[in-house]
């Protein structure tokens, strides 16, 4: 099974507002959380985020979560507000709260409220946010069957390794991917592949999995991490490379990888179909190594 949020493809509804959240020092109800309409998040989407899901109430890979976290912040010149021991305090706290065992944390860290200004503000009082939300499983038939993906032209910024909340690109793609009956837009800058909308992509060509080498054009995301990790422990053959647009179109499997998404098979890309049609023998490899990866976590070994 392959877990993703309760929401779905569909977008999301509105949210259990007895969740407990933390924010600002704070535990209590998501339905009593607030912050000021001048909050910078608010007023420019200055701010950066995390998702990180947790199986049976163990967050997964938070040392790296909490790392990028810093990274991002450090990247758009706002100060780390906690130390990783009081991120891992708040967030085990707010995990213990829900009811759900499969968890999605979201953590969001913005330049706080001051008079709007462009300019940052003198002294900023970052606004803190840990909330949390169940994550249910995608049906076996979904990932068995995988799903439909879209090319678009990557829009965005040059800063797309920050995890930035300003996500108003990422968000229209997105929604003309699910417009055209598709899961997810699969982006293309200057004829190559960056990333999805909200994941990363890989390919397999000839029985070697690509992915895109890290830079300014993509998120460093932790699945693809994970998975390149898993990829070279088992001698699968692996390399970091750039995927062109026909390179893209002609592979014999595509996946998407997230935090929510896990790895999940592209089987239809602009309405044609990836390979044979069907999520290809490479990724079963690759979500067996990954499943075992999770099943471990659960029972308590490192993430
Ligand atoms: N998004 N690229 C983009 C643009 C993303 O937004 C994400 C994840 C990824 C995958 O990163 P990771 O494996 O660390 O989740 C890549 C999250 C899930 C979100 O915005 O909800």
């Amino acid at each position: 099974m392959i877990a993703r949020p309760p929401s779905g493809a569909a977008g999301g509804g509105p949210a259990p507002m007895s969740e407990c959240v933390y924010l600002n020092g704070e535990y209590l109800p998501l339905s009593e959380a607030r912050v000021p309409v001048l909050d910078r998040g608010f007023m420019f989407g200055d701010g950066v985020y995390e998702v990180i899901p947790a199986y049976a109430r163990r967050p997964f890979r938070l040392q790296h979560h909490l790392q990028r976290l810093d990274a991002s912040l450090h990247a758009i010149r706002l100060d780390n507000p906690l130390s990783f021991a009081d991120w891992d305090e708040i967030i085990g706290r707010v995990i213990a709260e829900h009811p759900a065992s499969d968890q999605s944390i979201y953590v969001q860290v913005t330049r706080g409220p001051a008079r709007r200004d462009h300019g940052f503000p003198a002294d900023p009082q970052p606004t803190v946010l840990v909330m949390s939300s169940a994550l249910s499983d995608v049906p076996e038939a979904v990932a068995r069957e995988g799903v439909a993906a879209v090319t678009l032209p990557d829009i965005r910024w040059g800063r797309c390794d920050i995890k930035a909340i300003t996500l108003l690109p990422n968000i229209l793609l997105r929604q003309q991917a699910l417009d055209a009956g598709a899961a997810e837009a699969i982006l293309l800058r200057e004829g190559r592949v960056t990333e999805g909308a909200a994941s990363n992509v890989f390919v397999v060509i000839g029985g070697v999995l690509i992915t895109p080498p890290k830079s300014r054009h993509l998120l460093p995301g932790i699945t693809r991490d994970l998975v390149v990790q898993l990829a070279q422990a088992h001698q699968v053959s692996f390399r970091e490379g750039e995927i062109s647009e026909a390179e893209l179109r002609g592979a014999d499997e595509v996946w998407l990888t997230s935090s929510t998404k896990e790895i999940l098979p592209v089987t239809r890309l602009d309405g044609l179909p990836v390979g044979d049609g069907t999520p290809g023998p490479l990724w079963e490899t690759l979500l067996a190594l990954y499943q075992a990866y999770k099943r471990g976590l659960r029972r308590g070994s490192p993430g």
